[in-house]
Parts: C-alpha cells; structure tokens; sequence
C-alpha cells in the first residue's frame, strides 16, 4: 500500500501544542486502516529563524515540494516582532505558499449546534451559519508588484503595496469557487470592492465569465464593506464566498469568530501538487505553553488533509463526527466553555476525539 508522506511544520506558539494532537488522527487512521503514513517534522516560522537564521529554509521547503501533503501549526510571535519584514516568521508560510502554488485557501466556518451560545452573536441570528470562505492565497495586495518603501530626505517615507490580479489567477480561484460551490448549495458571493478599485472591476468581469461555465450556481457580486456587515447581521444568507487575498484575510477572521471560536476552524490551501492544511487561528501567544488551546481546528485540518489530498473521504468523515461526539459529551476547552460544561486541556481534548475515532472502526 501507498506510503503517504506528511511534512508537519507544526510552527511556533499553540501551533507546536495542537498539531500533535491533528497528527494523533492520522496515527489512528493509519493503525485502523493499515495505510502508512510517515511523518517528517521540519522547522517554519520563528522556530526556524531562531535555528537557522530564516523562516523558511531550502530544506524545508524541498521537503514540502516532496511531501503528498502538509500538517501545518502557526506561525509568529512577539519575540520576532522587531524582525525586519522580510525576516518575520509570516514570510516563511507566505512563501510556502507562493512557491507550492497554493492559491485556493478553502476556510469552512460552520457554528456547531452545541456551540451556539459561544458566538458573540444572538442565537437566532447566528443558528445555522454554514460558510465556505475561498480566499485567493497567492496574489492580490500580499503579493502585487510594485512594493517597498522609499524614505525621504525630510524623515518622512512613502511605502506601497500594490493589489494586482491577472485575468489567469482569478479565473482559476474562480473555478475552484464554483466547483466548491457545486457540492454545496450551489450558491456563491464573489466579494470585491468594484465601486472603487480598478482590479475589483477585472474580478467581477472574470467571475461573471466563469459563471456562464456554471448555469446551476446562483452568483452575487457583494461589495467588502458591504459584506462584513451582512455576515454579523444575517450570516445564515451565505454559503460559498470567494474573494481577494486581504479581504479573505479579514472576512475569514470574522467568519471565524461568528462560528464560536476561532479555535474551531480548519483550512486547506489547494492549487499546486502539495496541499496545505492550518488550523486558521494563528499562534495565540497569550496562551501559548499552558496546555490549553482548542486543537479542534487542527484536527478538522487533518481531516481536511485526507478528504482533499488523499482522497480519504469517510476517514475524513470520522474524525468530524468523534469531533461532535466529543462536544455532545459536553467536553470543552476554555475558549469554548461554558456553566454546565466539562473543561478540558488541549492533550485531554485530543485524547477524547482520538478514542471516538479509533471507535468509529
Ligand atoms: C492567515 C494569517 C496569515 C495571513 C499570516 C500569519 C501571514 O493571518 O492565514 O490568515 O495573513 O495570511
Ligand atoms: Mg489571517
């Protein structure tokens, strides 16, 4: 049977506490299953810089390149802070992702039932959010030419960044939106900013193009500013989005949020040869080292990671389902509890989904 190969950058902050627990999945997955996974840890992010003076190394990534998929933590931190830009533990993951291809990143936010009263918003309004975030990860504003800073003689400066798109990179995030799409309820909110930037209108033009590829899918075009107002007031309205770089940045971070905790929410960044899956929450530096982030997030990654890269759709299927056994059973950690809740820390929440997995076959 096929050795599958899983470079896992576990990263720096709560990113070293939860990946464990996402690769615990796999191990099970492997054991009940007799697939062969073989894991091969390298270091990204701050990890990486204070080790090899970079955040991400040619080693790193050539593992990657030659990996079937990546387990992905977090990266940053306050002790990289005064790095200079392109030094910043953040460069390693954009890179990764700029030089796997990765230009697809899907960010499912879905409010779970029991966790409903974890969202800071009303019950009512917030009960059966199910959104599928598609955000253009290789382009846009992080990545568009020209970009820098120049100073000037009088102490001041001018720097910019530069939101740039070619017809070829939004019709092929386009294409992926639809097909996600597809498999949903076949509703899609392109979200852009078309009353002002020039490269929103080419956006609109290109999706409205894909569109005719795609009669079954009912298509809105949703200005930004618009659009975060419309999730917290009726998120129940949307189901597949897809947007620029920055504004999936933010809109995803809100979506997050609605769900509950951002201690929730997978992702997988798709496009080139070798997925990538993250857990969206970042490094969470206020509690790293305690013991008690949410690996939730990570661990529906790793499911994604299977459903996606290899194509192990009822394994994937598993660990979601012990993920809302374990929560059914009132088992919370802190991010998530609440009065009449069991509290749990980050190994005990994954040894209670791992044992509901291992259950499952
Ligand atoms: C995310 C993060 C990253 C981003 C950072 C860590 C570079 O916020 O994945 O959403 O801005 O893309
Ligand atoms: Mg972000």
């Amino acid at each position: 049977m096929a050795v599958h190969k899983i470079a896992v950058l576990a990263g720096d902050g709560i990113g070293l506490e939860v990946t464990p627990e996402a690769k615990k999945m796999l191990q099970i997955v492997g054991k009940a299953t007799g697939a062969s996974f073989e894991f091969e840890p390298a270091l990204v992010g701050g990890s990486a810089i204070d080790a090899t003076g970079e955040p991400l190394s040619d080693a790193t990534l050539s593992l990657c390149e030659h990996s079937d998929a990546i387990l992905f933590g977090a990266v940053g931190g306050p002790k990289w802070d005064k790095e200079p830009q392109e030094r910043r533990p953040e460069r390693g993951l954009l890179r990764l992702r700029k030089e796997l291809d990765l230009f697809a990143n899907l960010r499912p936010a879905k409010c779970f039932a029991m966790l409903v009263d974890a969202s800071p918003l009303r019950r009512e309004v917030v009960e059966g959010t199910d959104l599928m975030v598609i955000r253009e990860l290789t382009g846009g504003l992080y990545f568009g030419e020209p970009r820098g800073r120049e100073e000037f003689a009088d102490g001041g400066a001018r720097a910019i960044n530069t939101m740039a798109y070619t017809t070829r990179e939004i019709e092929r995030v386009a294409r992926v939106a639809f097909d996600v799409a597809m498999k949903r309820r076949k509703k899609l909110a392109s979200v852009d900013k078309a009353n002002v930037l020039i490269v929103s209108q080419l956006w609109r033009e290109v999706v409205s193009r894909v569109a005719d590829d795609y009669p079954a899918v009912q298509v809105e075009h949703v200005l930004v500013d618009n659009c975060s107002m419309a999730l917290v007031q009726h998120p129940t309205h949307f189901d597949t989005l897809v947007t620029e770089n920055t504004f999936g940045d933010i809109l995803s971070d809100e979506a997050a949020i609605l769900a509950g905790s951002m201690g929730m929410l997978p992702s997988a960044s798709l496009g080139g040869k070798v997925g990538l899956y993250e857990p969206v929450h970042g490094t969470a530096p206020d509690i790293a080292g305690k013991g008690v982030a949410n690996p939730i997030a990570a661990i529906l990654s790793a499911a994604m990671l299977l459903k996606y890269s290899l194509n192990r759709v009822t394994d994937a299927d598993r660990i979601e389902a012990a993920v809302l056994r374990v929560l059914e059973q009132g088992y919370r950690t802190r991010d998530i509890h609440s009065a009449g809740t069991k509290l749990v820390g980050t190994v005990q929440m994954g040894d209670l989904i791992a044992r509901e997995v291992e259950r499952a076959y």
